[in-house]
């Protein structure tokens, strides 16, 4: 790597801009290789900058065509304009007009940031600074202005023009050329821009808000794909009513517009009105998408509609403060999709990302507050921690404060800071002005990387019928930092069910602990209880406590907190499989008499409840993922230890289950319903299902097959058709390939049906799966150019194989790295995002360790890589 010191931007470094910009009045003339930008601005002095301070203006890869200062071209010793600035040395020190003409190549831009196209279709994706590939500006959230979009194009190649806020006028603009304007009332930050020219088809409806505004709403896709988009449509329209009811926040425009296109960086953009997103999280039929695809669509509908509010109405001071916007919607989504669906299956998916993904990030090289304090690339901050942990501190101050305070919180963070970019400051400051609590202490999660470790220990007086729990926080790596503020939701649990006992500290069913050690009494407490601690995960803490299988199976079967039920289950079954990790005792020899008692446990558990609540059944079928397994054990990692060790207790307990599995595979399969429905209770239904035919594939390898064959064959929908095909994926021989033939025919037009069979492909833990993925790479559906082949394939390999992709001899590694240097010439984010792959190198054994450091070194010596992919690479290996 050229070992230049990449420039840092530090939080404290912040300082008001020296300019602000009341209005932006920009003219877009699409074309495919040469779109002209003149963009007008309405520039003042800000009064909190400095005086006399020359007006820089940032553009990246930016040509200057014109530039007029009120109407009079510049003299050329007054300005410099290079790629990456604008300088006018001495603006007048009063209101002054610039006109700034640029021009682009949209066809050229693979990066996806700014204005490029996807399948033909113009687009933008201007966060976190892509507007300044567009044309020159004060590309900052702090500086926020109105703006009027005039766009122009082709007819014929763009029938549609779609920009922020209202649309205003439209009509012929000379031989075959037509033009759009539209106008957004509400000053925004330049990330928020957006604009669309294309040919797509659209679904749309009327909905009302809680304030009588008539709204149309509308999902735009590719021609051919509208009977795809209602799905998408509905969810906008639920999202509205949700937002009124649980946060009392209507929406503020006459149109509210979603875009689908196919080729994009992330999930989806909240762009002012005008939501851009990746198709993947739009399109959606029975035949087409998975359950989990329609919770998915349902949810990031939802997540970049509520940032119309969290992010949009108050956005981010800077980008230190993005977790202000990422964690708070995040944290909506996730209360949307609850009342939705199941809160207590929603919340255990929730906590299974969390500790999939944002516990190694914590733990690893890329590790970094929710908060941070510096950066060199912030495209690289778009992490779990900044969502995910930035979500789960919301949530810790709602069970701190109580769920009115947090409303009226929220409510008054709302009012105080409409139309201001804010920071995590004011979002505390509006909560602490409500309850009158001092928050400092509890701020310091935003501060803080690392996950704390919470270790306790109870201790029953039978004499005294007392309960005492000790408890202790310490954060690794930081043992003297002040302690944190941890919300431990808890009760006790006894054999026949919750038991009710006393405890002056803790106030509605949660103690707070905000020391490094602390205890707690409970009086009245005649039998030996089994706590019940961090009910629905009430922080993002990882516990320490020793208890008994015996005390675990009798949380699964008597709490009344469904997340520790599950989570019980959990910790028997890591316990298991971590043991077979460790003794790596060949199949024939594990006899599996400790995992009786669990196997019982589960079979009593699916004869009272698997019918009742199938969902929540499927979860506590459902064994820690080989990755979960890693991050328990966390050092000298052999990822071919713990896959067998899985694998075997998976065979015990569909051993044990068999019967049962049998027939409740029969039973949920003849209560399927003839007409697909996507709603929860369906889906969990097929879930179980779905559990059941991989325990009893485990169990019996020739009648799992025959089996997922008669599934795959018959199933009338994708969840039932791809669970199949998974089943079959991982049995080597005929039937497998055959299927795979199968499917890959039927969607042969279905590019993100596709992404599913390569996924598939890429997750078979066998020695030949490098060569499959390397043949794959050919296919004529897949392109490196396109972000989700690329994620389907090489992402899912590189996070969810962990025996390929860390193969001792280092081939899993090359692979990925491979990958990583073709699209860094193309697609910068893209790769540093693969690149995190390699965030947990350091945890594996010896040997696959060395393969790790000498693959990042070949990296490291490529030349000219990205700013994005060194970022990444210099703090994985520092
Ligand atoms: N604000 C978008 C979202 O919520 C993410 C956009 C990030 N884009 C990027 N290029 N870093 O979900
Ligand atoms: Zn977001």
């Amino acid at each position: 790597m050229r070992t230049e010191t990449p420039i840092l931007i530090h939080l404290e470094d912040y300082r008001p801009s020296d300019y602000l910009i009341d209005t932006v009045d920009i003219d877009v003339r699409l074309h495919p290789r040469e779109t002209r930008i003149i963009s007008t601005l309405a520039l003042r002095p800000n009064p909190a900058g400095r005086p006399h301070a020359p007006l820089v203006l940032d553009g990246d890869e930016l040509a200057l065509l014109g530039l007029t200062l009120d109407g009079s071209p510049l003299d050329s010793a007054a300005y410099s304009a290079t790629p990456a600035a604008l300088t006018v040395h001495e603006p007048p020190r009063r209101p002054f007009a610039l006109r700034i003409e640029t021009r682009i190549d949209p066809t050229a831009n693979t990066k996806l940031m700014g204005l490029y196209r996807s399948s033909g279709v113009y687009c933008t994706q201007c966060e976190a600074d892509g507007f300044r590939w567009i044309t020159y500006f004060l590309d900052r959230p702090d500086v926020m202005s109105v703006y009027t979009t005039r766009i122009e194009a082709e007819e014929d190649e763009a029938p549609i023009l779609l920009g922020n806020g209202n649309p205003k006028e439209s009509g012929p603009a000379g031989p075959g050329r037509h033009y759009a304007v539209w106008h957004d009332p509400h000053p925004k930050p330049a990330y928020l821009f957006a604009l669309v020219g294309g040919r797509l088809d659209r679904v749309s409806r009327e909905v009302t808000t809680m304030d009588g505004r008539a709204v149309s709403i509308a999902v735009y896709v590719e021609p051919g794909k509208a009977d795809r988009a209602d799905y998408a449509l509905e969810a906008i329209a639920r999202s509205m009513r949700w937002d009124e009811t649980a946060f009392g926040r209507a929406y503020d425009l006459d149109v509210f517009n979603v875009v689908a296109v196919s080729d994009f960086n992330m999930g989806a953009m909240e762009n002012k009105g005008l939501n851009i997103f990746n198709d993947k999280y739009v399109l959606a039929s029975p035949d087409t998408a998975t359950d989990a695809d329609y919770a998915a669509i349902e949810r990031i509908i939802a997540h970049e509609y509520f940032h119309n509010w969290s992010g949009n109405r108050v956005t981010c001071r800077d980008w230190f403060q993005l977790c202000l916007k990422e964690g708070l919607t995040v944290f909506r989504d996730q209360e949307f999709s609850s009342d939705m669906r199941s809160r207590a299956v929603h919340r255990i998916g929730e906590v299974r990302t969390l500790r999939a993904r944002q516990f190694p990030e914590d733990a690893g090289p890329l590790a970094h507050p929710v908060r941070p304090r510096a950066y060199a690339e912030i495209n690289n901050f778009y992490t779990a921690t900044v969502y995910e942990k930035g979500a789960e501190i919301v949530r810790m101050l709602r069970t701190l404060i109580g769920a009115a305070a947090f409303r009226a919180g929220m409510d008054r963070y709302f009012a105080d800071n409409d139309g201001r970019a804010a920071t995590v400051e004011d979002f505390l400051a509006a909560f602490a002005t409500e309850t009158g609590r001092d928050l400092s202490g509890f701020a310091r999660w935003y501060e803080r990387p690392g996950t704390p470790v919470v270790t306790i220990e109870g201790h029953h007086d039978a004499s005294a019928r007392t309960y005492r729990l000790r408890f202790r926080q310490r954060l690794p790596g930081a043992e003297d930092s002040p302690p944190l503020v941890i919300p431990i939701a808890l009760g006790l649990v006894g054999g026949r069910g919750p038991i009710a006992a006393a405890c002056e500290r803790v106030v509605g069913g949660v103690f707070v602990l905000d020391r490094p050690a602390d205890e707690i009494v409970f009086t009245d407490v005649d039998e030996r209880p089994v706590p019940s601690l961090f009910r629905e995960f009430s922080a993002p803490v990882r516990v320490e406590m020793v208890l008994s299988d015996t005390e675990r199976l009798t949380l699964l079967a008597h709490d009344n907190d469904s997340f520790n039920r599950w989570q019980a289950a959990q910790s028997i079954a890591m316990r298991l499989i971590v043991q077979r990790t460790k003794a790596d005792a060949p199949l024939a020899e594990d006899a599996g008499s400790d995992a009786q008692a669990f196997v019982e446990a589960l079979s009593t558990f699916l004869d009272a409840e698997a019918l009742s609540d199938p969902a929540f059944a499927a979860l506590v079928l459902g064994l820690p993922s080989e990755g979960d397994v890693a991050n328990e054990i966390g050092v000298d990692i052999d990822p071919d230890a713990i896959h067998r060790a899985r694998r075997t207790l998976r065979r015990h307990i569909g051993r044990g289950l068999r019967k049962r599995l049998e027939a409740l595979h029969a039973a949920l399969a003849d209560q399927a319903e003839a007409a697909f429905s996507s709603d929860a209770a369906s889906a969990g239904r097929r879930a179980l299902q779905n559990a059941t035919l991989d325990l009893i594939k485990a169990a019996d390898e020739e009648r799992g097959t025959e089996l997922a064959v008669a599934q795959f064959t018959d199933a009338t929908n994708m969840t039932d058709r791809l669970a199949a095909l998974s089943a079959l994926a991982t049995i080597p021989g005929e039937a497998r390939e055959a299927a795979l033939q199968a499917f890959a025919s039927r969607y042969a037009d279905e590019p993100l049906v596709l992404d599913k069979w390569f996924g598939i492909q890429a997750l078979i833990p066998e020695n030949d799966t490098i060569a499959r993925i390397r043949e794959l790479q050919d296919h004529p559906a897949f392109a490196m150019t396109n972000p989700n082949r690329v994620r389907a394939l090489i992402g899912t390999f590189s996070t969810a194989n962990p025996t390929q992709f860390a193969r001792s001899d280092g081939a899993g590694f090359k692979l990925v790295a491979d990958a990583i240097r073709t699209i860094d010439g193309t697609n910068p984010q893209l790769a540093a995002r693969l690149l995190t792959a390699f965030g947990s190198w350091r945890m594996l054994e010896f040997e696959r360790r060395s393969q790790a450091t000498a693959t990042l070194g070949e990296i490291a010596a490529t030349p000219g890589l990205s700013r994005d992919v060194a970022d990444i690479l210099t703090r994985t290996l520092a």
